[in-house]
């Protein structure tokens, strides 16, 4: 009989402070209309001083374990999908271990930036399905406003903080079905970070380039063309019609985005779990913090088939299919 993973509890983490659209047009020359029409965001968390990307992680952990009856010791691996690691080393997943006490098992974060969370889960499905662990902690967790030039309208009002979690463990019934990943390393300079470790640090420069570069129309494009792929790809490597889909969990960057893939799914946008008008764009945070949510609302039942998908810098893009 084959091993498969399931998804056994969620969790998320927001921080307290918010955001609005207001606020942000006494920051910058913007407006909550301009916002709002070209993206549905109308307002995001941003972590409080001192607030890390561990922090968020292990608040939306500790409510995973708990909806799993998981505790740490029960652990057998934890991957972490950020872009925003509390510092370059040791990883946030292993600062992360440490804080749950679950010390011992494996623990390592995946940069895949947005799609972090769906690269995550992926290789933690493989791990499960290869039979080399039974309990993972999956979390996708950032505090990505702390890499934002808070001057740059264009990308300012995108971003937000969060985090969420899965404990996926080992089972005779099929969870994750399918997970697909892509990645493109040719589009690097349209959405990327190019503050660097082995590039060079450039001190005495202000900003000193800790802050998201992006050509937002190009990168628009690209994400709504690799994500009706990935979704066909999912539904054909499943042998499933699009109508078999119970919801879409889509990553939260762009409501024109998400409406875009549900149109190619013909699914109506009340079988579409939205938070990006509340969270804005989490990266890697953003797929678990929308599937804890509607797991928690009740809008998600057991049985029921989940796609998940996700596009980010790299680029990366990917998806998973859920029998939750
Ligand atoms: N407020 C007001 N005006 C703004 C603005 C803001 N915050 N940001 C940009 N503008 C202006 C631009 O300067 C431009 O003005 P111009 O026509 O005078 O040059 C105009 O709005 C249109 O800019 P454009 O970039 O073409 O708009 P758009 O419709 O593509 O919307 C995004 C911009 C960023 C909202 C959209 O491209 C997007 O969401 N892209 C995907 C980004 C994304 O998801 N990134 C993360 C992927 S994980």
């Amino acid at each position: 009989m084959g091993v498969y993973s399931r998804i056994a509890g969620t969790g998320s983490a927001l921080p307290e402070k918010v955001l609005s659209n207001h606020d942000l047009e006494k920051l910058v020359d913007t407006s909550d209309e301009w916002i709002a029409t070209r993206t549905g965001i109308r307002q995001r968390h941003v972590a409080a001083e001192g607030e890390t990307t561990c922090d968020l992680a292990e608040r939306a952990a500790l409510a995973a374990m708990e909806a799993a009856g998981v505790q740490a010791s029960g652990l057998d691996m934890i991957v972490l999908g950020t872009t925003t690691p509390d510092i370059i080393f040791p990883s946030t997943a292993c600062l992360l271990q440490h804080r749950l006490g679950a010390n011992g098992c494996a623990a390592f974060d995946v940069n895949a930036a947005c799609s972090g969370f769906i690269y995550a889960l992926s290789v933690a499905d493989a791990f499960i399905r290869a039979g080399t662990a039974r309990t993972v902690l999956v979390v996708g967790a950032e505090t990505l406003t702390r890499m934002l030039d808070w001057s740059d309208r264009s990308t300012c009002v995108l971003f937000g903080d969060g985090a969420g979690a899965v404990v996926l463990k080992a089972d005779t019934e099929a969870g994750v079905l399918s997970t697909h990943l892509h990645a493109d390393g040719g589009k690097k300079e349209l959405l990327y970070n190019p503050v660097g470790v082995s590039v060079g640090f450039k001190p005495g420069e202000e900003n000193a380039g800790v802050r998201v570069l992006m050509t937002g129309n190009e990168v628009f494009k690209h994400a709504v063309k690799a994500l009706d792929a990935v979704v066909d790809e999912t539904l054909a490597a499943n042998g499933l019609d699009k109508s078999a889909i119970d919801w879409l969990i889509p990553h939260q960057a762009n409501l024109r985005i998400i409406e875009a893939t549900a149109k190619r799914l013909q699914m109506s946008m009340d079988r579409v779990i939205v938070t990006v008008d509340r969270h804005g764009n989490t990266s890697a945070g953003s797929v678990p913090l929308a599937l804890d949510e509607a797991v928690r609302s009740g809008r998600v039942q057991r049985g029921q088939l989940l796609l998940l998908e996700a596009f980010g810098g790299g680029f990366t893009w990917g998806s998973a299919l859920i029998r939750y």
